[in-house]
């Protein structure tokens, strides 16, 4: 480490993500900074999205809000920034307005010749490294701090279809028109994610997240053949560089959302991430011996809209969640994370988030044996 950090002080996220079973489970929900909360929003009013990330002042603030707000409840920080930001340092441009919008999008195979072929990860994406260093500190180790990248489909998809899209169709139709290029394509995206969160441990981010959320997207058959095999070189290639660098090994996690969890398990994570249409028992019995004899931890998976739905619905379905978590991990799996199915969207109480909280706490305390 060419660093030194101050020493942590709750590892429960860090313990789960290595299988071990914990006290109660670790809790952080995706998005956790952002547009539900009134801070959050007070700094937009001054600051555009994609300026905060290149401050590495303004992204360590925003990370730090819900920390600072949920003291003692959160269990992890995830670096403030965007997945997008990837395809920014591979020379797109990229504007939050209010949803993402490429200004000039990938139009044919032709286009990504455009594109610079060697990306100086140091140089393009330092703020992020800064950012996480300055966070890392900030934080004081009261909670691991995450580090995250796009995964390489989600990334090709925003950046063929130039923002959000229903239907998927101009990317998809690169996958099935031009199968060589995509993979080309994939393979350069590739390349730059791995660079990318081996920079981000050595930044100080002591867990990564790969976040594969068009994954959904494809049919088994392509998933396996246009997204599994690239986040299966992230694990590979980020685990074998963090050695060679002598840096941590850090946990890795995976959110394909939508993709048969049985495909996402053989990715090779740590960690996979799952969405709120699937039960964690049935996911524990696919899980189960893929990886060495290892077993998987799951993650999730509240859908995030039972945070509009009151406090009764809240505390039931956490009870349930964690239910479902607890027998499965009585099957295959030893250790959970608690968080929700996907990210947490701008119109919930931050009151209710806390009780969503405190209410994991509870919960998910393992009944002693
Ligand atoms: O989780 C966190 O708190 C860390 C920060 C984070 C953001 N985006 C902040 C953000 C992370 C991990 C992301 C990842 C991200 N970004 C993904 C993958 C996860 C997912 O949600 O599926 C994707 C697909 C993106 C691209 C992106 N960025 C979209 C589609 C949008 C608009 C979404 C919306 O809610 O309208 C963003 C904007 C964005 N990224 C916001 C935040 C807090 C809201 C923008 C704003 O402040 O105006």
């Amino acid at each position: 480490m060419t660093q030194e950090f101050p020493t942590l002080t709750n590892d429960l996220l860090l313990r789960a993500a290595r299988g071990e079973q914990t006290e109660r489970a670790p809790v952080w929900v995706m998005r956790q900074a952002g547009r539900y909360l009134p801070e959050f929003r007070k700094t937009r009013e001054t600051h555009e999205f994609f300026e905060i990330c290149r401050s590495p002042t303004l992204a360590t603030e925003i990370t730090m809000q819900p920390i600072r707000r949920y003291a003692g409840l959160l269990d992890a920080a995830i670096i403030f920034s965007d997945i997008l930001v990837v395809p920014q340092a591979m020379g797109m441009e990229v504007i939050m307005n209010p949803g993402p919008h490429f200004t000039d999008p990938l139009n044919t195979p032709a286009d990504v010749e455009k594109l610079p072929r060697e990306v100086d990860v140091e140089k393009e994406l330092g703020y992020v490294f800064e950012a996480l260093t300055l966070t890392r500190k900030t934080l004081a180790g009261q909670v691991p701090l995450i580090g995250f990248s796009g995964a390489p489909w989600t990334l090709m998809m925003y950046m063929i279809e130039g923002g959000g899209s229903q239907t998927r169709q101009k990317s998809k139709t690169w996958l099935f028109k031009h199968p060589e290029a995509s993979k080309q394509l994939l393979e350069r995206i590739t390349d730059i994610c791995v660079q990318y969160l081996i920079g981000q441990v050595n930044a100080g981010a002591q867990l990564l997240q790969v976040f594969d959320s068009n994954a959904g997207d494809l049919s088994p058959y392509d998933f396996s053949t246009f997204s599994l095999p690239y986040l299966k070189r992230i694990a590979d290639e980020v685990r074998e560089g963090l050695k060679v660098r002598q840096l941590p090994v850090v946990p890795l996690t995976l959110f394909a959302k939508g993709a048969s969890p049985s495909l996402a398990a053989s990715a090779g994570y740590d960690t996979i991430g799952l969405d709120w249409t699937l039960d964690p028992r049935d996911v524990a019995k696919v899980t189960d011996g893929i990886i060495d004899g290892r077993t998987i931890t799951l993650q999730g998976n509240l859908d995030p809209v039972v945070l509009y739905g009151g406090r009764e619905a809240i505390e039931r379905e956490v009870k349930r969640m964690c239910s479902a978590f607890h027998d499965a991990r009585r099957g295959a799996c030893k250790a959970w994370i608690a968080n929700l199915g996907h990210g947490i969207t701008p119109g919930v109480d931050p009151e209710d988030m806390k009780f969503f909280l405190e209410c994991v706490h509870k919960y998910s305390a393992v009944p002693s044996s």
